[in-house]
């Protein structure tokens, strides 16, 4: 299989629901909900190369209008909200991950990543492998041979998200981002 093979492009519809939530597209409107999401520091510890958070409202709203134009065939941003009050708890999204290397930016390793991120107001109710599972098996569904997840060695709710959405725990990779990192994988 050639490093690209894995990137297909998706059909992913707008909105998808399960049994409590809704998963849309970013809104403009969503940008307080992304800076409250985003400047906590127990969100953001176990976020991206270089964890930091947010401090600055304007980069919540330059998120939420980088997202929305980002998205295309091979990548998908949604919040997911209560189905009962339209309450944005998290947020899920698909994307090609980088590989590692040595050259900035990051070339494309051909895998799709999976990620979530949730308000900590909501956490422990499940919401989050339940807007993960959702998304995981659509994208499956629609042709995706295969999804990744990367969590730090710490962030233990994130992996038990990955069990419970059935990805496979690949032990510690350094593969992606230039990062060690746990890996856990599903295929179609
Ligand atoms: C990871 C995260 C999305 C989990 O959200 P959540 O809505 O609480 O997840 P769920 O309710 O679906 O619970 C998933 C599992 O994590 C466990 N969990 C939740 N919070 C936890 C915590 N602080 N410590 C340990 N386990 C935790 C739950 O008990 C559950 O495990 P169980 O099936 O054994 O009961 C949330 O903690 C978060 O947004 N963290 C910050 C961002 C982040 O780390 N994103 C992932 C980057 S890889």
């Amino acid at each position: 299989m050639t490093a690209e093979s894995n990137l297909v492009p998706m059909r992913i519809p707008e909105t998808l629901s399960s049994d409590r939530l809704l998963l849309r597209p970013w809104r403009l409107e969503d940008a307080a909900f992304a800076f409250d999401l985003y400047s906590r520091w127990e969100v953001a510890r176990f976020l991206g190369r270089t964890p930091a958070v947010m401090t600055d409202p304007a980069d919540a709203r330059r998120l939420v209008a980088r997202l929305t134009a980002l998205e295309d065939d091979l990548r998908c941003f949604r919040v997911a909200e209560l189905a009962a009050s339209g309450e944005p708890v998290g947020t899920v999204m698909l994307q090609p991950i980088p590989a590692s290397g040595p050259s900035e930016p990051l070339r494309p390793s051909g895998d799709t990543e999976i990620g979530w991120h949730f308000h900590p107001g909501h956490w422990g109710h499940g919401y989050a492998s339940e807007a993960a599972g959702l998304l995981l098996d659509t994208a499956l569904a629609d042709g995706l041979p295969r999804v990744v997840a990367v969590t730090y060695p710490g962030n233990t709710a994130s992996q038990r998200v990955c069990e419970r959405i059935g990805m496979r725990h690949l032990g510690q990779s350094d593969a992606y981002y230039n990062v060690r990192m746990e890996l856990f994988a599903r295929e179609a």
